[in-house]
C-alpha cells in the first residue's frame, strides 16, 4: 500500500537491508512492486528470475534510471549512469583499453603486485600491535585505479589525495541517506537549500576537479609519438583519433565522468570486500591457516604470487569467492529502466518502468546454494577439492551491464589476500571481544563494522 511521498517506505521500517528485499519476495513472491515515494519499482528476485531480466531481456532493460539526482550530477556521461549509443560507446572503449592494459610491461598485475607489496610494508610497519586496516586497504586499492588511469601513485600523507578518498566516500554514504531522498522527491526546492546534497555536490566538483588537472598534465607532457601508458593517455589518443566524426561521445568533459566512474565503482567495492577478507581470516582462523598452508605448498617463502597461481590454490580461490557471495558488497545491485515492454516470470513490465533485478537474492537462492545463510568455502569446491563455480555466483552482475572491472578485482582480491597471509597471520588482538561479523547500516556498500587486528610475521615470512 504505498502513501503520498512515502511510497512504501514504511514497509521496510524505515531502514534499507541487503536483505529487505528478500524478506518482501517471501510474503509477495519473485516479482513484486515496491515505492519509493512516487516512483514505482518491480523487483525481481531469486537466481532464475534475475537471470531472465539481464540476459534473456538485455537489450529492454540494459538503460539505467536517470533520477533527478543523477542528471543533476552526471549529465548522462561517463559508463555507470549513462544509457543507449553514448554509454554503449564509452563501455566498449573502457573494456577494450583495460584490456590494452592488462599487457605489457608495465602491466595490471604489475600495478596491483606492487600496491599489494607496499600494503605488505605499512602492515609490517605496525610490528604486530593493534590497527584498524580500513585506511590503508582504501589507500593501497585507490591507487591500483590511480595508476591505471594516472599512470602515477599518491603518498598516503597527499592531501589532495586524500581529499579525493574522502569525497569517494561521502558520495558512498551520501546515496543512502534522508537528503538524497528528498532531493529525488523535489530537487526544485533542494537545489536551493543547504544541508549534505550541497556537500555531495561540491565532493563531485572536487573529483571532477582533480580528474581535470590530471589531463591537463597528460595534455603538457604528451608527445605524437609516445605509446599510450594509462587511461588518460588512450583516452586523449582516442579523442584525436575521432576527432572529424561529429557523432563521437569522446571529449575531455566525458573522460572526468569516466574517471569518476572507474574510482566510485573500482575502489570501495574491492576495499571493502578486502575488509570482509581479513575480518573473516580473524574470526575463522582454521580457514586462515588453510590458505597459509595452500601457500607454503604452492610458493617458497618470499616468492612473488602471480594471478596464475590461483589454479594451483583451489581452497583460497573457493574461499575468495565464498566471501564474495556471503558479503555481496552491493546493498543494491543494480536499478534499470525497461527501455521497451518486457516480460519476467510471465508479468509483463512496460516501458519506461523501473526495475531492480536483486543480485544479492541470487547470491543467497537457496535453490541454488547448499547453505546460503553460512559461510562455505565448499560451495566453491567440489568432493577431491578442486575449485569450481557456479552459475548463480553473480556478484558482479551479468549481461551486457556487467561489471567492468572484474578481471580487474579479482586479480586485486587473489593478490591483496595473498600477499598479506604469506607474510602475516591475522589476529584479534589479546583480551578483545570477537568482531562482529553484522554489517553496518547507512552505507551503499555493505561494511564490517570497525575491527581491530594485529598482523603478525609469519616465521618463514619474517
Ligand atoms: C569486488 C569488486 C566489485 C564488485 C562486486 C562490482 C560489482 C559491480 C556490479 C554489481 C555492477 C552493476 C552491473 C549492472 O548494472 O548490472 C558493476 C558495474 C560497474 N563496475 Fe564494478 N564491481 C567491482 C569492482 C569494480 C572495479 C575494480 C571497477 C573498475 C575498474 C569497476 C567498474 C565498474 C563500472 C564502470 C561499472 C558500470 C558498468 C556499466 O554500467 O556498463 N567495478 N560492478
Amino acid at each position: 500500500m504505498p502513501f503520498p511521498i512515502l511510497g512504501t517506505l514504511w514497509c521496510f521500517g524505515f531502514c534499507w537491508q541487503q536483505n529487505t528485499l528478500s524478506k518482501l519476495s517471501k510474503v509477495y513472491g519473485k516479482v513484486f512492486t515496491i515505492w519509493v515515494g512516487p516512483m514505482p519499482i518491480v523487483v525481481v528476485n531469486g537466481f532464475h528470475a534475475v537471470k531472465q531480466v539481464l540476459i534473456n531481456q538485455a537489450e529492454e532493460t540494459n538503460w539505467r534510471v536517470v533520477t533527478p539526482f543523477i542528471r543533476d550530477s552526471m549529465k548522462g556521461k561517463g559508463i555507470l549512469f549513462s544509457s543507449g549509443p553514448a554509454w554503449k560507446e564509452q563501455r566498449r572503449f573502457a573494456m577494450a583499453t583495460l584490456r590494452s592494459l592488462g599487457l605489457g610491461r608495465k602491466s595490471l598485475e604489475h600495478r596491483v603486485q606492487e600496491e599489494a607489496g607496499k600494503l605488505v610494508e605499512i602492515f609490517s610497519s605496525k610490528e604486530g600491535k593493534a590497527f584498524d586496516p580500513s585506511l590503508p586497504l582504501f589507500h593501497s586499492i585507490s591507487n591500483v585505479i590511480s595508476s591505471v588511469v594516472f599512470g602515477h601513485y599518491f603518498s598516503i600523507h597527499d592531501e589532495t589525495f586524500c581529499k579525493l578518498i574522502e569525497c569517494i566516500e561521502y558520495m558512498a554514504q551520501f546515496f543512502l541517506s534522508t537528503f538524497h531522498l528528498l532531493y529525488e522527491l523535489s530537487p526544485w526546492l533542494m537545489r536551493h537549500l543547504p544541508g549534505p546534497h550541497q556537500k555531495a555536490f561540491s565532493c563531485l566538483e572536487f573529483i571532477h576537479l582533480f580528474g581535470r588537472n590530471e589531463i591537463q598534465k597528460h595534455l603538457e607532457k604528451k608527445k605524437p609519438e609516445d605509446e599510450p601508458q594509462d587511461f588518460i593517455d588512450f583516452y586523449l589518443d582516442e579523442i584525436d583519433r575521432k576527432k572529424q566524426d561529429p557523432t563521437s561521445t569522446f571529449d575531455e568533459d566525458n573522460l572526468v565522468y569516466v574517471i569518476y566512474d572507474l574510482f566510485t565503482a573500482g575502489t570501495d567495492t574491492v576495499a571493502t570486500t578486502l575488509r570482509w577478507a581479513l575480518l573473516f581470516m580473524v574470526v575463522h582462523p582454521d580457514v586462515q591457516e588453510k590458505i597459509q598452508e595452500e601457500i607454503d605448498t604452492v610458493l617458497t617463502p618470499f616468492q612473488r604470487i602471480f594471478y596464475e597461481d590461483r589454479k594451483n590454490m583451489p581452497y583460497t580461490n573457493a574461499v575468495i569467492h565464498e566471501i564474495q557471495r556471503f558479503k555481496f558488497v552491493l546493498l543494491v545491485g543494480t536499478f534499470r529502466l525497461c527501455a521497451k515492454d518486457a516480460a519476467v516470470l510471465g508479468f509483463p513490465i512496460k516501458k519506461g518502468t523501473v526495475i531492480a533485478p536483486d543480485i544479492a537474492s541470487a547470491l543467497y537462492d537457496p535453490e541454488q546454494w547448499e547453505t546460503p545463510h553460512q559461510f562455505n568455502p565448499n560451495h566453491f569446491l567440489d568432493k577431491d577439492g578442486k575449485f569450481f563455480t557456479r552459475d548463480a555466483f553473480i556478484p558482479f552482475s551479468i549481461g551486457q551491464r556487467l561489471c567492468l572491472g572484474e578481471n580487474l578485482a579479482k586479480m586485486e582480491l587473489f593478490l591483496f589476500l595473498t600477499n598479506l597471509l604469506q607474510a602475516f597471520t591475522l589476529q584479534q588482538p589479546e583480551g578483545t571481544k570477537e568482531p562482529s561479523t553484522r554489517p553496518v547500516q547507512g552505507r551503499f556498500a555493505v561494511q564490517p563494522s570497525p575491527y581491530m587486528i594485529c598482523a603478525v610475521p609469519r616465521k618463514a615470512a619474517a
